[in-house]
């Protein structure tokens, strides 16, 4: 049996991440590969559990290192209980967001480094990293316009960040891209549904052997 794929969608909000993941699964399923849609933080019984107290109450009702902790123990789960066992048996894993989002979210404030964000990764996840990872990229003002349509003024604890955030979040995913090409493609997220899935297949063909 061969070691499934481990792939992974990142980008800020409203990007269109989560279609597009979805989209990706379906165009894997039709070409004859078992694919299993995640996300995180969450994906298991318990990391969902972790995302909900992440996700809802006040800014403050968390400090960045416990933020950065908790986001690290659900994917903990979420490896161990999910995504790991699927890769073993040879299926696709389609992840939208994975630690290039604890790297890009909550290394922005300064006081945690990715170096340490890695560490995190490598204590509760073993470093399980993606195969591919594609960052969805759109310019920042079209991006809050979408994510503001699709939260009707009800954004998260961490979308609701003021647009100075979501832009130095943006930035990262972009650095990284530049750093990591032979992982990380950035790919235009301006362009329609269809036309992004189809780019995404196309980079993924070399993996379909
Ligand atoms: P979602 O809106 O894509 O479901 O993601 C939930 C929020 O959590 C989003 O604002 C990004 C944030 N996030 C982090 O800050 N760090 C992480 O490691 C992950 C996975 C998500």
């Amino acid at each position: 049996m061969t070691q499934g794929r481990f792939i992974t969608l990142e980008g800020g909000e409203g990007t269109g991440k989560s279609t597009q993941a979805r989209a990706l699964a379906e165009a894997l399923e039709k070409n004859g590969f078992k694919a299993l849609l995640t996300r995180e933080p969450g994906g298991t019984p318990g990391a969902e559990t972790i995302r909900e107290l992440l996700l809802t109450g006040a800014e403050e009702k968390w400090n960045i290192r416990t933020e950065a902790l908790l986001f690290a123990a659900a994917r903990a789960e979420h490896c161990t209980k999910l995504i790991r066992p699927a890769l073993a048996r040879g299926d696709w894993v389609i992840c939208d967001r994975f630690i290039d989002s604890s790297r890009a979210y909550q290394s922005v404030c300064g006081e945690i480094s990715d170096a340490e964000i890695m560490d995190l990764h490598r204590i509760g996840s073993e470093n399980l990293m993606p195969d591919r990872t594609f960052v969805l990229d759109l310019p920042e003002a079209v991006a809050s316009k979408r994510a503001d349509a699709r939260d009707r003024g009800d954004s998260d604890r961490i979308g609701g960040r003021d647009s100075r955030y979501h832009r130095a979040v943006m930035a990262n995913f972009r650095k990284f891209a530049a750093d990591e090409p032979e992982r990380i493609a950035l790919v235009d997220a301006s362009q329609s549904v269809e036309a992004i899935t189809e780019a995404l297949m196309i980079n993924l063909d070399g993996m379909m052997a």
